[in-house]
């Protein structure tokens, strides 16, 4: 039996839709909406157009939304000057640097900035303080993508405590607090990356697969215990033919659309895996919806926690 499709486009919009009555209620006790501000520094194309949906869904959740932009030759001094303003601002509650920032502004750039957002405004919940929390099981705001996984399982009755949990990567965006999260919801939990020895025989194990490396198709049916819970993180832009023709045979419904546009977004999870998973996120159509959704729940937060620290 093909796997159940887990249909983030679906669970974002009811978790968008369950906060409506929540950011009303700030608002007219506030005076002002909930507010987040959007820092984008120079013109990539994939963060444009990220920065553009998620300006668009604060919008329809009526959440202010202001975009800051500075110029590709911005100095990380220049950067940090504006986060201290807006960590000032009484009309924003969160604060998110869209990443990559340019290569010229230094390697340890990212960790330099996202140290010096407020950690009561960190919508990404990337600062230590709040990383620190999270490994407590006393976080207030969480990484988007990982806690966006969590209410798609919640939300599509999917048990998590008591089973095994494995998740392949373990960036700080994902691998590292998704690990995290599922520990704190009762999972025994293995963390696999690059060094793992017999990686598809610790995935086997797994009644929740998460795959979070970058790697396009690389988690096949070997990977997977037939009716394993599989969620797929990846978001890999591919435009080369081949490796779309060894990912998907002849007639798939993703073949058509790559002759369209010639590329595709793929995930870590080979098409394959649908004849063995239980239950699987699209990509797309799957994760990403939800770590907007879970973006605007931390802004939200945030602005109720800061209303509430004033009294
Ligand atoms: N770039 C891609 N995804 C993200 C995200 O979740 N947060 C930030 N700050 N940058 C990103």
């Amino acid at each position: 039996m093909p796997a159940r499709l887990l249909d983030g486009v679906a669970v974002g919009q009811a978790i968008r839709a369950s906060m409506r009555p929540e950011v009303e209620a700030f608002t007219r006790e506030a005076g002002r909406p909930p507010g987040i501000a959007l820092v984008l520094v120079g013109n990539d194309g994939g963060s444009e157009l990220y920065v553009g949906s998620k300006m668009k869904s604060a919008g329809e959740s009526g959440i202010r939304a202001d975009l800051e932009r500075l110029p590709a030759t911005a100095s990380i001094d220049d950067l940090l000057r504006l986060v201290d303003r807006l960590n000032r601002s009484d009309v924003h509650d969160g604060i998110l640097v869209q990443s990559p920032l340019p290569k010229e502004m230094g390697a340890d750039a990212e960790r330099r900035v996202f140290d010096a957002i407020d950690p009561a405004k960190d919508v990404d919940g990337f600062h230590p303080t709040n990383v620190g929390r999270l490994v407590q099981g006393r976080a207030s705001l969480v990484a988007c993508t990982p806690s966006g996984i969590i209410e798609m399982l919640d939300r599509s009755n999917i048990e998590i405590a008591g089973t095994r949990a494995v998740v392949i990567g373990r960036s700080d965006i994902v691998g590292k607090p998704m690990a995290l999260l599922l520990l704190n919801r009762h999972a025994t939990v293995t963390v696999c990356h690059s060094r793992t020895k017999d990686l598809p025989a610790v995935a086997r194990e797994a009644d929740i697969l998460v795959a979070a490396l970058g790697r396009p198709g690389f988690v096949t049916k070997d990977f997977v215990k037939p009716g394993a819970t599989v969620i797929d993180v990846g978001t890999t832009p591919v435009s080369d033919r081949a490796v779309i023709e060894r990912l998907f045979a002849p007639g798939h419904r993703r073949l058509a659309a790559f002759e369209k546009r010639g590329s595709l977004v793929l995930g870590d999870v080979h098409p394959e895996v649908e004849e063995v998973a239980g239950a699987l996120t699209p990509v797309p159509g799957g994760v990403g919806p939800l770590t907007i959704a879970m973006l605007l729940k931390n802004t939200v937060r945030a602005a109720q926690d800061r209303l509430r620290a004033r009294g």
